[in-house]
């Protein structure tokens, strides 16, 4: 599919007169607080609805809490609170951060309003009429805190907990035996299959379409949708003891809040522009039940289901990287890591919420996971927004040779027109796939060219030789790809894309379109400029640079306010990847009208360059002459050999060498040491002496294998 139509496609230009782009975010349970983790979703919500505004799309985004589940009603219980005052009270919460984290969204649903328990009853008994809803009996396992039932297969009986990778380490499961209402999810399969196999881009990203097709393969089974139990869920309507299963409830949620069946327009929100979600609620229910439901009912489906990966956080007892949970290794919750960021940049707290939600949304990944980690935050804040975008503004609008008002070029520069068409190209074909992380890397490579762009024509250096048509051009150019990047990062940060478009003397929405603002050339030369004043402070190296494994000397980090007992909601302790050290004053990055930053960093695509391998050392020799250097032969690869001097005589003998598997730098240009070719390079540590350590893979693996 080409860039521009499905760009077209998922604008109004599409849909039937009135119809919204409708965007969700999972309705969140309210056993816990929202975390770095759901605050992921919301913000990829929050940003793709500012998107599409700025396209000119009547946008309509959903967030909201799911409240109904045996957990949230066995947590208010241990909480010792009344299950409805306990929910009221997490759901205020929820609105609350969100609202810090600067999410405009439409509705806040919750899923204990009486409009969603009529619809919910509605679809019910639909379904028992069409004969997709049938009474039986449920024999098997149940995992309350997934709320999800297994099948013998999926579970370790005797440790009663579901098999992750064959081992039983997954969630604890019960056994039940009970009589309950099926949804017919069997029956669906073929024309779930299809509609996946026909509509390509209705389950994103692309590589997880076949998850759900083996899924499907593998057999589905009719589901329980009602349980047993009283007090508290959506009552089965003609029956009593019966709720509705929270997750059959909980997807209608998406429906509700259109107004079917009674509204009569109840189709200018219906169907779903796109479901978004974490990839563990992706296959088994938005991906088949949801769908198979809405077939079900005679409706069409949602346009697109999209999954992310999970933010993984480091097990302090394992040092594994594991899944950020409520109830495992915690995420920190957004308003801690913005009083860190505050603290470390003193920029205000606006500048610090943008700070979080371009990191969330910059490195969350669509199809891998991603670790979270304070250190990783900064150092994305140094790179990306103190040294790149902070220092275009810097490195022009404060300095001597700007005059204050956008000059006049004498032409538009020609490379960075074709670097930013690349960028809005790039950035609107990701973001048709929903996936943010991709469309800012773009928009920094254009940041990075703008810089570059800088550096080569020193506008400080023209000034000084009277060259003023060369500042001119140089101002000119720099500042628009400035303003370009500001107006393409601003559906992900609001309050320092306003702040930028200030400085430059523009202003971006709600004023113009898409096609007046996405354009290389739109800065109206004349116009003044605002007050210049540095955007990002730089944290300092210290706290990126502190080691990266959290211990528990690290020091606590505030405490969230708690109206609840600690049990109930607890505000999750941060991950200290980074020591809680003194901020650095407010100020510039980088003095106006210098080179580029110092450099001591290197960007992940900079690291990506350095090709690691896993070696076999096949035998070592000593180098006459040469005291302190052995040469050594390595398998890099099934059938490849390579040759290595190295510096590491003084600490192994060649004799203890051969057999040892270690790391090497694989696409090292090679070098001659005292006329011997070394055709890469070996990692190891040192010693207090100075004397090599070898650094050997923790297990045997393949040579040749890859390190990351
Ligand atoms: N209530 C259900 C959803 C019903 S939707 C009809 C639910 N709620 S939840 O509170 O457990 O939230 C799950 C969502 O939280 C995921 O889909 C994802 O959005 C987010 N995340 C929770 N932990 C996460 C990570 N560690 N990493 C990224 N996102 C994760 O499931």
């Amino acid at each position: 599919m080409n860039d521009t139509t499905d760009a077209q496609s998922t604008a109004s230009a599409a849909s039937p007169i009135g119809k919204r782009y409708y965007i969700t975010t999972p309705i969140y349970y309210v056993n816990g607080l929202p975390h770095i983790g759901t605050a992921t979703t919301t913000l990829l919500a929050d940003a793709t609805a500012r998107y599409h505004k700025l396209r000119g799309d009547e946008t309509y985004w959903l967030t909201g809490t799911d409240e109904n589940a045996r957990k949230v009603m066995e947590a208010a219980q241990k909480a010792g609170v009344e299950t409805q005052a306990f929910v009221d009270e997490v759901s205020r919460r929820f609105v609350e951060v969100w609202e810090q984290l600067n999410c405009e969204y439409d509705v806040f649903f919750r899923t204990t309003e009486p409009r969603h328990a009529r619809v919910v009853q509605e679809v019910f008994a639909r379904l028992l009429a069409s004969g997709d809803v049938y009474k039986g009996i449920y024999e098997g396992w149940y995992s309350v805190s997934e709320e999800t039932f297994y099948r013998d297969t999926d579970v370790d009986a005797q440790a009663q907990r579901v098999l992750v990778n064959g081992k039983p380490t997954g969630a604890v499961v019960e056994r039940l035996q009970e009589e309950t209402y099926y949804f017919r999810l069997s029956a669906y399969a073929d024309r779930l299959k299809s509609h996946i196999e026909n509509n390509p881009n209705f389950l994103l990203p692309e590589s997880r379409k076949n998850e759900v097709l083996a899924f499907i393969d593998n057999g589905l089974r009719d589901l329980a949708i009602t349980q047993n139990r009283t007090g508290w869920g959506i009552p089965v309507p003609g029956e009593t003891g019966k709720v509705v299963y929270v997750w059959f409830d909980a997807l209608i949620n998406y429906l509700t809040e259109s107004g079917w069946p009674d509204n009569p327009d109840w189709q200018t929100l219906w169907p779903a522009d796109v479901h978004l979600m974490g990839k563990e609620i992706f296959t088994r229910f938005h991906a088949t039940l949801w769908p198979a439901t809405l077939m079900a009912l005679g409706l069409p489906l949602p346009k697109h289901v999209v999954a992310h990966g999970w933010w993984l956080v480091r097990d302090p007892q394992t040092d594994e990287l594991v899944k950020g949970s409520k109830s495992g290794v915690p995420l920190p919750l957004p308003s801690q890591v913005v009083s860190l960021l505050h603290e470390w940049t003193g920029a205000p707290e606006p500048i610090c919420v943008d700070a979080l939600r371009y990191y969330i949304l910059r490195d969350i990944r669509f199809i891998d996971d991603s670790e979270f980690s304070l250190s990783m935050l900064a150092s994305r804040y140094n790179a990306d927004l103190a040294n790149d975008l902070g220092n275009v503004l810097n490195r022009v609008l404060r300095a001597g040779y700007h005059t204050g008002a956008i000059p006049t070029p004498r032409a538009l520069d020609s490379e960075l027109i074709a670097v930013a068409q690349k960028t809005l190209a790039g950035y609107q074909e990701a973001l048709n796939r929903f996936d943010w992380g991709i469309a800012l890397q773009h928009v920094s490579d254009l940041v990075g060219a703008v810089n570059l762009f800088l550096q080569a024509r020193a506008p400080w250096q023209a000034a000084k030789n009277g060259e003023s048509d060369a500042v001119a051009d140089a101002v000119y150019n720099a500042l628009e790809g400035a303003r370009l990047a500001a107006y393409l990062v601003s559906p992900v940060m609001p309050s320092a894309s306003e702040a930028i478009a200030k400085q430059l003397g523009v202003t971006f929405a709600p004023f113009g379109s898409w096609e007046e603002h996405a354009r290389f050339g739109a800065l109206v030369p004349g116009t003044p400029t605002g007050e210049p004043a540095p955007l990002f402070p730089r944290i300092d190296k210290k706290f990126v640079q502190a080691p990266p494994a959290p211990t528990n000397k690290q020091p606590k980090p505030k405490k969230e306010k708690q109206p609840m007992s600690d049990t109930t909601a607890p505000a999750t302790p941060v991950t200290p990847a980074v020591n809680a050290a003194p901020a650095e004053p407010a100020g510039d990055s980088h003095p106006a009208g210098d080179g580029r930053p110092a450099g001591d960093q290197i960007t992940i695509d900079d690291f990506a360059k350095i090709q690691f391998r896993v070696a076999d050392i096949v035998s070592a020799e000593k180098i006459e002459g040469a005291k302190k250097l052995l040469k050594l032969r390595v398998k890099v690869g099934p059938d490849e050999e390579r040759q290595i001097v190295s510096g590491i005589a003084d600490a192994y003998a060649p004799e203890e060498l051969p057999g040892k598997q270690i790391v090497v730098v694989y696409n090292l240009k090679p070098a001659t040491l005292r006329g011997v070719e070394s055709q890469g390079m070996l990692l190891a540590a040192s010693d207090e002496q100075g004397r090599a350590i070898l650094l050997h893979p923790d297990k045997k693996t393949e040579p040749g294998s890859k390190v990351k």
